[in-house]
């Protein structure tokens, strides 16, 4: 798929003191010399302000690591993790529509983004809180179809699953990430066939969704001013 950047950009970007700080320590992480190996989080946190990544950002990313335009534009027009125009404000909705996910219903889910956010993909919504995109697979495949909002993934959906996860973002509220359907990862679904000797003594959830769980931390990333008192939404 072709990614380019949107046409209409804003003057100037820069960190907010908060986030610079941050940079400096996530580039103290690589030897010296490499400070470009950064470039990933850099954008991410660019985004996470910004809420989606215009040029300007890419570039006082590049500014700020001593990259050349070029390679900053290459990482962030490669990945679909980046998002090239304005989002939603709430959630930017990416729904795989490759093999496994197209199989099992991931038209489905691109036709309810169609009644409930916007004809087309990368358009905002009329009330500027939802937009959505199809993209290529995302590693997900056992727990197709799944989308991804964020950096969470919400897996083995169906038109309801979906729907629901829709609606509680717009009621305000955070849906748990992870499969909808109670799976814990990728296990068969039926249960472990094998290793179950490991299968005890773990937390109720796997990790990225504990994670999201024990903090209410997911979308809340993408725009931290628009998403305030929002809880995970317990069962
Ligand atoms: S095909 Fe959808 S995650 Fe791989």
């Amino acid at each position: 798929m072709l990614r380019r950047l949107h046409p209409i950009q804003p003057e100037a970007f820069v960190f907010s003191n908060k986030n610079k700080a941050w940079a400096n320590e996530q580039i103290k992480k690589f030897p010296k010399g490499r400070q470009a190996s950064a470039i990933i989080p850099l954008l991410w946190r660019a985004q996470e302000q910004e809420g989606w990544l215009s040029r300007p950002a890419i570039e006082y990313v590049a500014d700020f690591l001593g990259m050349n335009y070029i390679r900053a534009l290459e990482v962030a027009t490669f990945y679909f993790m980046y998002h090239l125009k304005p989002v939603g404000s709430i959630a930017h909705v990416q729904v795989c529509g490759t093999t496994s996910c197209m199989i099992c219903g991931s038209e489905n889910l691109m036709d309810i983004c169609k009644e409930l956010i916007s004809v087309e993909q990368n358009t905002v919504s009329e009330d500027g809180k939802f937009s959505w995109e199809e993209v290529e697979c995302l590693g997900a495949c056992s727990n197709a179809p799944m989308i991804q909002i964020g950096k969470d993934y919400y897996e083995d959906l169906n038109a309801e699953s979906f729907k629901n996860i829709i609606e509680t973002f717009r009621s305000g509220k955070i849906p748990r990430p992870g499969s909808q359907t109670g799976r814990y990862s990728s296990e068969p679904l039926k249960g472990l066939t094998s290793l179950k000797d490991y299968d005890s003594d773990k937390n109720q959830f796997n990790a990225s969704v504990q994670l999201a769980d024990s903090f209410g931390d997911t979308v809340k990333k993408i725009n931290p001013n628009k998403i305030k008192n929002t809880a995970v939404v317990k069962e």
